[in-house]
């Protein structure tokens, strides 16, 4: 038994907010200004794979394995912080059950993988922490449900709580003060709307802009819009998209979806200094989609943008042709995609874990 590796292997999703996570209450535990809403990507397309392995003969501190290069863990407080909170649930484990293996005092060995490449600048955060946080909760054997390990994932980058869950996954805000209510919750799992996919559009692979964490300072601390939206406007966002999902109402969820992401670039241009993460091509991809929509006479596409210009394009299935269609032909080829999904584009089906 000395010297035995333990290991564990898990997959994660990307999630792509609808109602977006902009402006933290506090910076320490990660709690968001206003709750979100996203939507789980499938993983055939887009998820991180990440192998926990633990062992009395390792030496050394706790290590990590990005994509193939050592990442610096030591200095890095929110990893830190999922790995002790997972530890200290390991250790009621081994109180609780005086034979259990003392894993929680091995070093950590982590390797972990997307199958996307990271250089596409989609939001691989999410992904990645959550899978960090899913596979050492298995290789600890952990009791807790998904809901209770997002609390641990929030730590390492907010969205991340949402990437434990399939379908469409809300972050509560919450209002306590430690963040124990600060957690993910399912809203619908994938199958209740199974016609929903994603279309991504690479605008640019480079990973330039200001990081989520930075912004989202500049915003709390200068935007005079933001409080407005954090106290009202995405509230009521919420109800309203949440009802949409319920009630599988396309053109309310669509158009819920592109003010919520015109309103997170808004703030972030009354920002100061401004912060700007469209450019021309992802404008470009808005008015596209507002022809498609005009053409349709209803509303069949939504765009939504993160803290970077790549768009996410929202459709139904059977509005396939009329949607994608009409971006297939204007992409520019993007290095690492080209190989597996044949242009910068891909349509994802919704997925779960
Ligand atoms: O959790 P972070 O630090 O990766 O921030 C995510 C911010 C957005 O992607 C822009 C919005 C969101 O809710 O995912």
């Amino acid at each position: 038994e000395a010297g035995k590796v333990h290991r564990a292997t898990t997959t994660a999703p990307v999630n792509i907010a609808v109602i977006k996570y902009w402006g933290k209450r506090d910076t320490n535990l990660n709690l968001p200004a206003n709750s979100s809403l996203s939507v789980t990507l499938s993983q055939k397309s887009l998820r991180t794979l990440t192998t926990a392995t633990c062992s009395e003969s390792y030496t050394g501190p706790d290590s990590l394995i990005l994509n193939g290069e050592e990442e610096e863990i030591q200095s890095s407080k929110r990893t830190q912080a999922c790995l002790r909170n997972l530890r200290q649930l390991r250790e009621e484990v081994e109180a609780k059950d005086g034979s259990a293996p003392k894993l929680s005092k091995m070093p950590l060995r982590l390797v972990s993988a997307n199958n996307f490449p990271t250089a596409a600048g989609l939001a691989s955060s999410a992904a990645g922490f959550a899978a960090l946080v899913r596979a050492i909760a298995n290789l600890y054997e952990l009791p807790q449900t998904p809901q209770q390990l997002s609390l641990i994932a929030r730590q390492g980058s907010g969205s991340a709580c949402r990437s434990l869950m399939g379908g469409y996954v809300a972050w509560r805000s919450g209002t306590k003060e430690d963040g124990s209510d600060s957690l993910a919750e399912e809203v619908a799992p994938v199958a209740h709307w199974p016609e929903m996919r994603a279309l991504i559009l690479v605008v640019s692979a480079d990973k330039k802009g200001v990081p989520s964490t930075a912004g989202m300072q500049t915003t709390v601390a200068t935007s005079s819009l933001a409080p407005a939206r954090f106290k009202d406007i995405v509230p009521a966002r919420m109800a309203e998209i949440e009802k949409a999902i319920q009630d599988k109402d396309f053109e309310t969820f669509a158009r819920v979806t592109m003010q919520d992401s015109n309103s997170f670039h808004a703030i972030c241009l009354d920002s100061w200094p401004p912060i700007q993460y469209l450019t021309d091509v992802s404008r470009a991809a808005m008015n596209a989609v507002e022809t498609i929509n005009r053409k349709a006479g209803k509303l069949i596409a939504a765009y939504t943008f993160d803290a970077g210009p790549n768009a996410v394009i929202y459709y139904l299935e059977p509005d396939s042709r009329a949607v994608a269609g009409v971006f297939k032909n204007h992409l520019p080829r993007v290095e690492g995609w080209d190989n597996e999904f044949g242009a910068a584009i891909r349509s994802n089906e919704m997925g779960g874990l």
